[in-house]
């Protein structure tokens, strides 16, 4: 298996940006398959901080970097991303970065029905990103939706742009929104069409061309299994699939190129937005992993909510995603608790469960069912060998293995890249 495909394995901000950057130095070309600058995933690398949210995050290593179709692009984010990477001192070309012409884009229209939407539902928002992410992929699959290869055909583009601002004008006179100005919108696409264009091609082709070479490829997930469409904790989910079988259909290779599927898992539970969250803590342990994990989202800088490891969910999400090793991520903020609980089953009107079951109802009635293990005292932060943790963050970490009934490959001990012990090799495994 030479490709490994990265997914979080939770509601997101698993620390996977912090994995794939490690893992890239060794892969060939790093691709996202889904999502779009929902995502916010954070790199350190001796002490300096890179944020990305729409570009894969093998980027600042120098690996060739590739948005695949699955993808929903906003053009004005992208150029943003890239002037910040750029002032950063990454190099950012179209030797080293390609994006797929058949993306489709996220445009002004999308983040306003997206706030629109989240405003009128009050207290039963979601509490999206904000980032017009669910309206681009509804316009994808209503046909509708302007592409990148689009760019390229501004001058004919007047009745697919007719045929989506007449879908956008009915659904914002609804919100009592005035129609969209279509002349407005036409002018923003030509001025940043030859920013995007540089970059865009066929990259089904190129990655063709990469496997058939024997490279590796290294397939970077956004968001969590939790918050996959289908099988998320749903309505309170994104609108993509974010399960690893997406990185084929989201790419243009094939399910039989996705090799070694690494679930990141943090060592806890945390949930940005609304919706169900059996192990939420609302007392001190709960702001301890908080304040000790810096839990402030990375695109919104909203407060993530924290709580106890769950295995049950986790146990589930591996197996929908079919995960052939986990990455345990943030030991470290476990140090110093005298004890430290994991979720082994939940209880539900009285009955008990060995899964998270499907209906929101239930979801949001589910109460965990608790093991209680000795914490740790002394500090894993920093640790880079096994045989360097403490006696009872070993017993804690070999117990999630076997509730969640799969190995742990890696274990990563600070937010600095090199701070990864490594124990099952993904791209030889
Ligand atoms: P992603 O969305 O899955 O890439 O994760 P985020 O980057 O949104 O959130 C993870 C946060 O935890 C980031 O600030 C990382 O720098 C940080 N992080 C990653 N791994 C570790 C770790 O092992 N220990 C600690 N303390 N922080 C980590
Ligand atoms: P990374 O890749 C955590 C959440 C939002 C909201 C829901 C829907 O950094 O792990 P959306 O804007 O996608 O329509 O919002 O999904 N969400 C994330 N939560 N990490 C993310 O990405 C997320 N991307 C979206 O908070 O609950
Ligand atoms: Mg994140």
């Amino acid at each position: 298996m030479a490709n490994v495909t990265v997914i979080g394995a939770q509601w997101g901000d698993e620390g996977k940006g912090k994995i794939v950057d490690w893992l890239a130095s060794r892969a060939d070309a790093v691709v996202r398959f889904q999502g779009g600058h929902n995502a916010g995933h954070t790199l350190v690398i001796d002490g300096n901080v890179f944020k990305l949210s729409l570009l894969p995050s093998g980027i600042v290593s120098g690996t060739l970097s590739i948005i695949g179709n699955g993808v929903v692009l906003d053009p004005w984010a992208l150029k943003g991303e890239i002037e910040k990477l750029e002032s950063q001192g990454v190099t950012i070309t179209d030797d080293n970065f390609a994006i797929a012409d058949n993306c489709p884009l996220i445009l002004p229209i999308h983040r306003d029905l997206d706030g629109l939407r989240e405003t009128a539902a009050g207290s039963g928002k979601i509490g999206t990103t904000g980032r017009g992410i669910g309206p681009a992929y509804e316009d994808k699959v209503g046909r509708r939706a302007i592409r990148v290869c689009d760019l390229a055909h501004l001058d004919t583009l007047e009745p697919q742009l007719d045929r989506l601002c007449a879908h956008h004008d009915a659904l914002r006179a609804g919100f009592d929104q005035p129609p969209v100005d279509r002349e407005a919108l036409l002018a923003e696409l030509k001025e940043i069409a030859p920013f995007v264009l540089r970059f865009a091609q066929p990259v089904w082709k190129r990655l063709k061309k990469v496997r058939k070479a024997g490279a590796k490829i290294l397939f970077e997930g956004a968001q969590g299994v939790l918050l996959d469409v289908d099988h998320g904790t749903y309505p309170f989910v994104t609108s993509s699939n974010t399960v690893s079988g997406t990185a084929a259909s989201g790419s243009g290779l094939g399910p039989n190129s996705t090799g070694f599927v690494l679930g990141i898992v943090k060592a806890y539970t945390t949930r940005v937005g609304s919706g169900p969250f059996p192990t939420e803590l609302d007392d001190a342990d709960g702001q301890r992993l908080g304040e000790r994990g810096h839990e402030f989202g990375t695109v919104t800088g909203r407060q993530r909510r924290c709580g106890w490891f769950d295995a049950v969910l986790v146990r589930q999400s591996c197996a929908i995603s079919g995960v052939t090793g986990v990455a345990l991520t943030k030991v470290d903020v476990l140090d110093g608790f005298d004890t430290v609980k994991i979720c082994t089953g939940y209880r539900l009107r009285g009955k008990i469960m060995d899964y998270f079951p499907s209906h929101a109802a239930d979801q949001a009635e589910v109460e965990p069912i608790y093991e209680e293990m000795e914490g740790w005292s002394e500090s894993t932060a920093g640790a880079r060998s096994y045989a360097d943790l403490p006696a009872n963050a070993i017993k804690y970490i070999q117990r999630v293995q076997e509730l969640i009934e799969t190995p742990v490959a890696l274990v990563s001990t600070s937010p600095e890249r090199d701070d990864t012990i490594l124990m099952r090799d993904p791209f030889v495994d």
